[in-house]
C-alpha cells in the first residue's frame, strides 16, 4: 500500500474515532440531562392526573376524602427533593470531569420515556444505600460476601487487598464497596451512564450519612395502601463509603501498604478521593486513598497495578462486561481475578452463554465463581418496540441448561442452593415479588488454564447499553 493510501486510512480512522468520541460524549450529556429533566416530567404526569380528577363528576368528586386532590400538590413538592439529590449527582459528574454543567433545555429534546431510567437509579439508590433496605440485602448481598469469606478467606493481613474480585453488573456500588470492605480488591463494573454516575456520586462524591431525603417511590400509583406511602422520605446514604473502608480492619493496611512501592498508586485517571476532608487530611499526611477509581479505559489500570503488590481497595470499569474482560480484550489476560460475584446479573445476557465462558476466562485457575439471582431475561421482549438488536439475539436457558454449559465450559460446581429475596421491594406496597434466587459457587479447577470458546462480541458503545 502506498503512503498516500496510508495517510488517507489513518485520516479516516482518526475521524472515526472523533466522530465515537463526540457520540460518546453526547450520550453522556444526554443522562446527565435526563436526571434534570426528572422533576418536570413528575409535573407533566401529575398535570394528568389532576385532569382526570378534575372530570369527576361532582357527585364522585365529593365521595372522595380531600387527601386526594392535596396529594398531587404534596407529590409535586417531594419531586423538589429527588431533583435536588439528583441535581447534585449530576454536578458531582461535571465537577469530577470538568465537563460544564449541561444545561436541561439545551440539545436534543429528551423524551418523557427516559423517566424510567431516572425511577431506576431512585430505585437502586434505595436498595443499596438506604437503611429501609437493610432487609434485602442481607438476603441477597450477605449470602454471597459470606461465600466469598468462605472459599477464600483474607486469612492473613499479607493476604489484604490483593485477591481481586470482580463484580459485573454493580448498580450503584454497593455490594463491591461491601466486597472491599472485607479486604479484597474489589472491581465493579458497570454498562449502564446512569448508573455510572450514580455509583460515582454515592461513592465518591457524599460524605455524611443521611443528607439526602428521598422518595424512591413517588411514582407509585399502583397497589398503594396508604395514599401518602409514595411520600415516605427515606434517608440517604445509610453509609458513607469512605466511611465504611475507614472503619475496616484492613483499611490501615492499604493507606500503610504502598509505601514499598515505587508506583504512585494515583495517577490522572483515578476520578476522585471520597470526602474532601478526607482527601486533604490524607494527603497532609502524604498518603493517597483513591476510594473508587473510575476509569473510562480499564488497560492504564491493568497496567498500572500489574506489579503492584497490593491493589486499590474499590475500582470502577465502565462497558459493557463481554466487552472488556472476554478474550477479545487482550489487554486484560486470562486469569486475571480471583473470584467473579455476580448479583442479580447473568439474566441481564442476551446470550448467558458469552457471560460465563467470560467469567470463565476472566477467573485464575482455582478461582471462584459465587452467584445469586433470577433467570428474568432481560432481552427476552422488546417491551419498548426500541428495535435494539439484542432482542432478537436473546436465548433463555432454564436453570438446568444454564448448569449444563457451566459445566461444559470447565467449572465444578462448589455449592448450590436457592435463596428467597426480593429487588427493590417496596415494604408498604400490596404487590411483592419473592424470589427463590439461584445461589451457587462454581470453581475454575486449578489445573485448568485458559479455556473458552472465542467471544465475538464486539465492545459495545456506552450509548447502546442504556437503551
Ligand atoms: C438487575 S441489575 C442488578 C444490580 C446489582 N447487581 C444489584 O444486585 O442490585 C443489573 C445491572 O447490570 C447492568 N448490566 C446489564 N448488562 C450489563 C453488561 N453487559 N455489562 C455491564 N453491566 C451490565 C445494568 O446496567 C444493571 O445495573
Amino acid at each position: 500500500m502506498s503512503g498516500a493510501g496510508n495517510a488517507g486510512e489513518e485520516q479516516e480512522q482518526e475521524q472515526e474515532q472523533e466522530r465515537h468520541r463526540k457520540e460518546e460524549e453526547k450520550h453522556w450529556k444526554d443522562v446527565a440531562r435526563t436526571f434534570l429533566w426528572y422533576r418536570e416530567f413528575v409535573v407533566d404526569d401529575l398535570k394528568q392526573r389532576q385532569q382526570h380528577l378534575n372530570h369527576l363528576s361532582d357527585r364522585h368528586a365529593s365521595l372522595l376524602p380531600s387527601s386526594t386532590f392535596e396529594k398531587i400538590e404534596a407529590v409535586a413538592h417531594a419531586a423538589l427533593g429527588n431533583q435536588d439529590m439528583l441535581t447534585d449527582l449530576v454536578m458531582h459528574y461535571s465537577q469530577e470531569y470538568g465537563v460544564p454543567m449541561p444545561e436541561k433545555r439545551v440539545g436534543d429534546p429528551i423524551s418523557p420515556e427516559r423517566q424510567h431510567r431516572n425511577e431506576a437509579v431512585l430505585h437502586s439508590l434505595y436498595r443499596e444505600w438506604t437503611l429501609e433496605a437493610k432487609e434485602e440485602r442481607d438476603a441477597t448481598f450477605a449470602p454471597l460476601l459470606a461465600a466469598l469469606q468462605r472459599h477464600l478467606p483474607v486469612s492473613s493481613p499479607e493476604l489484604a487487598y490483593r485477591q481481586r474480585v470482580l463484580v459485573p453488573g454493580c448498580g450503584a456500588g454497593r455490594l463491591p464497596a461491601e466486597v472491599a470492605v472485607l479486604g479484597y480488591a474489589a472491581e465493579g463494573n458497570e454498562f449502564s451512564a446512569y448508573m455510572l454516575m450514580a455509583s460515582n456520586f454515592i461513592l465518591n462524591g457524599v460524605d455524611k450519612p443521611n443528607v439526602y431525603t428521598f422518595y424512591p417511590f413517588l411514582e407509585r400509583v399502583s397497589n398503594v395502601v396508604g395514599a401518602n406511602d409514595p411520600l415516605q422520605g427515606l434517608s440517604l446514604p445509610d453509609s458513607v463509603a469512605v466511611e465504611m473502608m475507614k472503619n475496616s480492619p484492613y483499611y490501615h493496611l492499604y493507606v500503610n501498604g504502598d509505601q514499598d512501592s515505587d508506583e504512585d498508586p494515583g495517577d490522572a485517571d483515578a476520578m476522585s478521593v471520597a470526602g474532601e476532608g478526607e482527601a486533604q487530611e490524607q494527603e497532609e499526611d502524604g498518603e493517597k486513598f483513591e476510594l473508587c477509581c473510575v476509569c473510562r479505559d480499564p488497560k492504564s489500570t491493568a497496567k498500572r497495578w500489574k506489579n503492584m503488590p497490593m491493589r486499590p481497595p474499590l475500582g470502577m470499569s465502565s462497558g459493557d462486561f463481554v466487552a472488556i474482560y472476554g478474550e477479545k480484550e487482550l489487554s486484560n489476560p486470562a486469569g486475571s481475578y480471583d473470584c467473579v460475584m455476580t448479583c442479580f446479573f447473568i439474566d441481564t445476557a442476551p446470550n448467558v452463554i458469552e457471560y460465563i465462558e467470560t467469567i470463565f476466562y476472566a477467573l485464575r485457575p482455582g478461582g471462584v465463581w459465587i452467584n445469586l439471582g433470577p433467570l428474568l431475561y432481560h432481552w427476552s421482549k422488546d417491551q419498548d418496540y426500541n428495535g435494539d438488536e439484542r432482542y432478537n439475539k436473546s436465548i433463555e436457558l432454564s436453570y438446568e441448561e444454564v448448569r449444563h454449559v457451566v459445566k461444559k465450559v470447565g467449572f465444578v460446581f462448589l455449592e448450590e442452593d436457592r435463596v428467597k429475596c426480593t429487588y427493590t421491594r417496596h415494604r408498604r406496597s400490596i404487590m411483592h415479588t419473592e424470589f427463590n434466587a439461584l445461589f451457587f459457587v462454581a470453581k475454575k479447577p486449578s489445573d485448568q488454564g485458559k479455556k473458552s470458546n472465542k467471544s465475538n462480541k464486539s465492545n459495545k458503545d456506552m450509548k447502546d447499553n442504556d437503551k
